[in-house]
């Protein structure tokens, strides 16, 4: 069964008064424990298949499933509380919340939904799995760009979720700090997690098990 399917499903919006499609009939399938990537340029529709796919942005046709449930005739809180649970989402660019440490951050998504248990316990065992558990307590602004990244893949993975999404998740950051957060990402494939990733750059595309291509909101399967 696949975790999660992508069907057809296009995003049309206008400008200057006509209607183009930002996506165009996409259609993708995620196992569990897959690493998938998507390379393709600025504007390329990136982002919007992403949103689609994680249940943030309704299409204007096509089909999401998630374990077979089509997640877009959920209502709001049946969407949120299935994203909360089962989607880790990592968007781009830095997404901490400022005013609270970096252990904070990681157990925001567990109280949202009033859950109960040892967060803080699983918060300090993912700081040790992503390598920062000594900037528990320090801030985002403490943070560099890669620090900041793995808080946030840390946060995103805090409900045990079955997919993390991540968009253009080492975009700002330098050639070695790129090189650790995506053998992060295969860590946690090879832990059960599927990953789906999005990026512009052909340098994260060796790692993954599978890889598209987007462009002009097309995806087809990645040939090198
Ligand atoms: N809310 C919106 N309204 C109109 N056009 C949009 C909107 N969001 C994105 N677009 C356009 O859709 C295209 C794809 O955008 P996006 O998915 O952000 O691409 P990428 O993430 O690959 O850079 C771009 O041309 C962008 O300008
Ligand atoms: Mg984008």
């Amino acid at each position: 069964m696949a975790l999660l399917e992508l069907q057809e499903l296009t995003k049309a919006y206008q400008r200057g008064g006509r209607s183009f499609n930002a996506v165009n009939r996409a259609s993708l399938s995620v196992e569990p424990g897959d690493f998938i990537s998507i390379i393709g340029r600025s504007g390329s529709g990136k982002t919007t298949l992403l949103n689609m796919g994680a249940g943030l942005l309704r299409p204007s046709a096509g089909t999401v499933l998630f374990e077979e449930k089509d997640i877009h005739r959920l209502n709001d809180k049946e969407i949120s509380l299935l994203r909360n649970e089962k989607i880790g989402y990592v968007p781009q660019g830095q997404s901490l919340l400022s005013n609270f440490t970096v252990f904070d951050n990681l157990c925001i998504p567990w109280f949202l939904f009033k859950r109960e248990g040892d967060v803080e316990g699983r918060a300090f065992i993912l700081l040790e799995k992503v390598g920062i558990s000594h900037l528990a307590a320090s801030y985002p602004r403490e943070l560099s760009g890669g620090e900041m990244r793995r808080a946030a893949i840390a946060r995103a993975l805090i409900n045990e979720p079955r997919i993390l999404i991540a968009d253009e998740p080492t975009g700002d950051l330098d050639a070695k700090t790129t090189t650790e957060i995506m053998d992060l990402f295969s860590h946690i494939a090879r832990e059960g997690t599927a990953v789906l990733i999005v990026t512009h750059e052909l340098d994260t595309l060796d790692y993954g098990n599978k890889t598209y291509a987007m462009d002009a909101g097309n995806l087809l399967p990645h040939t090198a």
